[in-house]
């Protein structure tokens, strides 16, 4: 289900981190400027805080140990060792809206 979640004036440096009831994990939220993109907030290697990471050719660098996470898919490289949780995510005017 399509939910708002956040409005993009909110964002910090195209970032913004939310915490949902029914997620145990903080949800990052990045805006490139033309997409909208929401993953887990913490790397699944040793919990490194993405939203610290650099975003670089569609993935985001974990700051800790340098894994790296693509955007769409989650998919990872090492040291990571599982794919991270993304989820749909959409603009409507300047409201994020996830499909949770
Ligand atoms: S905590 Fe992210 S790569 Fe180690």
């Amino acid at each position: 289900m399509w939910t708002p979640v956040a409005n993009l004036e909110e964002f910090k440096d195209g970032r913004l981190v939310i915490r949902r009831p029914e997620h145990r994990r903080p949800i990052l939220l990045l805006y490139t400027g033309e997409e909208v993109f929401a993953l887990e907030d913490l790397c699944t290697h040793d919990g490194g805080p993405l939203h610290e990471g650099e975003v670089e050719e569609g993935a985001i660098v974990c700051p800790r140990h340098g894994a790296r996470f693509d955007l769409r898919t989650g998919r990872q490289t090492l040291p990571a060792p599982r794919p991270l949780k993304v989820f749909p995510a959409r603009l409507e005017g300047e409201t994020v809206l996830l499909d949770l």
